[in-house]
């Protein structure tokens, strides 16, 4: 978009000491860009109200009006001059991250283990970041980072063994599995020659053996298998699937280099870095040999660093293992890797489901896909219900109920704790994905029957106060999205949509779309511009966005 805050900035620092760019905010209310100017009080030895008068009365910018009010120096664009400029920006064309890498670590499931609602926000945030990175030009790598290494896949094989058979295990995959874990645990406890034999397999795996690495990988295959069919309804999608287990012969290249700098220290038998009095060590290696978690993700930030050259490394991980971030970013600190500034721990809060018992015939465990189909099946009804002629409802409905938790997931700040509601996520008319899926195939279908064709726009057709809201919504959507970007947050995409949508939904009561002549060729154009941001921007949150619903 047309640099607005710049402009006012470069016209406003004549006047203004100390001005900063951050100064310079859009405004709600009353005017379109403000700065508050209680901080230069001090400097200037006036009061607010007058530094504010005399400068409205000092900056002279074209197209823009200067008002003070209230301590405040307001600024007010030229509705005619802002709506040409916002038709002369190409959505998606503002490409401030080009030649940047980012590295993002997401999602990163358990072999054997079933992917459950605890995997849904890593899983969708990391992939609408990976997007959002992706739109602006950035180089994004999405990593999912395999927890598949362990001595619990010994004790699965043990399981297997006893109780299980290939049959079986074909036929219900990672139920079985889940099934022979749940089995293995509870009787190994009394059973010592049953963990002993775990043991033995667990060996087997790392020395290479065929039978133990083949059976290993039959249920990584099974694991993967549901966890990309997952992945495939949520639109995430990944780069490198590099687990835990490539990593662990290079941990001793990570030993190396703390003992070069004298970084190790033995502590009851373990090998140990200290971090002084506010963290506890990080362990690497403990007293029976066995590499630990955090030394396995020293060796795959070296690994990324090397390969990668990373701007920045993302760790979408839920926040109770902030410890072990803290833990590892201050470990590479310590070895003197400057790039340990530019690891980042994107944290989120916990999600828990309303209505929805948290065990299931599965286990203890709710899985994603059950949430999903039951999200599904509920659209089916709501939309079978609003347009019982709809082609396609099948797909539609596939589209809305999974996008209905996506974006019900992506639209509160990642740290807030989630109680999840099908039915408020799936509110059409609430300010949840459906609402916005609604909204663009309400353009679609608008456009449609008007049989629109781009064309010239005559933008003093668009200057009554709806049609501005819509277009100062719009206007500076890359903005938006670079903004979450920079916070890591996706909810700042997923909450303009609603308001972009809430803002067209009003003008399209208000102003009549198909009035003939040149107003009816520029709401048009407006809408168009509507659905095709509407349309991009669920593409950032994952969401599809069906022509009709
Ligand atoms: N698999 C781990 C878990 O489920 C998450 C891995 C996160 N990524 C990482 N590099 N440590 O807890």
């Amino acid at each position: 978009m047309f640099d607005y805050k710049n402009l006012i900035y470069n016209a406003a620092k004549e006047v203004l000491p100390d001005l900063e760019q951050a100064d310079v905010t859009a405004a709600e209310a009353f005017c379109d860009y403000c700065i508050p100017c209680f901080k230069f009080a001090k400097v200037l030895r006036k009061s607010p109200a007058l530094i504010a008068s005399e400068a409205a009365s000092k900056v002279k910018i074209d197209g823009m009006k200067a008002e003070a009010l209230n301590g405040y120096l307001n600024f007010t664009l030229d509705r005619g001059a802002f709506v040409e400029n916002a038709f002369k920006t190409e959505l998606g064309a503002f490409k401030p991250l080009a030649g940047k890498t980012v590295c993002l670590d997401y999602s990163s499931v358990n072999i054997a283990k079933p992917f459950h609602i605890g995997h849904l926000m890593t899983t969708v945030i990391g992939g609408s970041l990976y997007k959002i990175y992706r739109s602006l030009g950035a180089n994004a790598v999405g990593i999912n980072h395999l927890g598949d290494f362990g001595t619990q896949f010994g004790g699965l094989i043990s399981a297997y063994k006893r109780w299980g058979s290939a049959k079986r295990l074909d036929e219900r995959g990672l139920d079985e599995l889940l099934e022979l874990y749940v089995r293995y645990h509870n009787e190994s406890e009394k059973d010592e020659e049953l963990a002993k034999e775990a043991r033995e397999w667990s060996n087997k795996i790392e020395s290479g053996d065929k039978y133990a690495v083949g059976l290993f990988e039959k249920f990584k295959a099974i694991t993967l298998e549901q966890a990309k069919k997952v992945y495939s309804r949520l639109n995430i999608e990944f780069d490198s699937y590099l687990g835990e287990s490539f990593y662990v012969d290079k941990v001793r290249g990570v030993e190396d280099k703390l003992k070069a700098k004298n970084l190790l220290v033995t502590s009851e038998g373990a090998q140990v870095v200290l971090l002084g009095d506010d963290m506890p060590p990080a362990i690497i290696r403990r007293s029976d040999g066995a590499s630990l978690y955090i030394a396995r993700d020293l060796a795959a930030a070296y690994y990324r660093h090397e390969n990668y050259n990373f701007d920045k490394c993302l760790y979408v991980v839920a926040s109770h293992q902030a410890l072990h971030f803290k833990q590892l970013f201050s470990v590479l600190g310590k070895l003197g890797e400057p790039w340990a500034d530019d690891m980042v721990h994107v944290s989120y809060g916990m999600v828990s489901v309303e209505g929805m018992s948290l065990s299931t015939r599965k286990g203890n465990v709710l899985y994603l896909s059950d949430v999903l189909d039951a999200a599904v099946d509920k659209a089916a009804a709501i939309i079978a219900e609003r347009n019982p002629d709809l082609e396609n409802s099948a797909v539609v409905a596939e589209s809305v109920g999974v996008g209905a938790v996506v974006f019900d997931a992506l639209y509160d700040g990642r740290l807030k704790d989630k109680n999840f509601s099908l039915s408020d996520a799936l509110n059409f008319d609430g300010e949840t994905g459906p609402y916005v899926q609604y909204t663009h195939a309400r353009c679609r279908s608008v456009l449609a029957k008007a049989g629109y064709n781009k064309g010239e726009v005559d933008c003093g057709e668009l200057l009554d106060d709806e049609a501005y809201e819509v277009v100062k919504l719009i206007a500076d959507f890359d903005e938006v999205v670079y903004s979450a970007a920079v916070k890591y947050e996706p909810s700042i995409v997923s909450r303009r949509l609603v308001k972009i949508c809430q803002a067209f939904n009003r003008f399209y009561n208000a102003d009549r779309i198909m009035c003939g002549g040149k107003t009816e060729n520029a709401r048009l154009a407006l809408t168009l511009r509507v659905a095709e941001t509407l349309k991009y921007g669920l593409g950032l949150v994952l969401l599809d966005a069906p022509e009709r619903m």
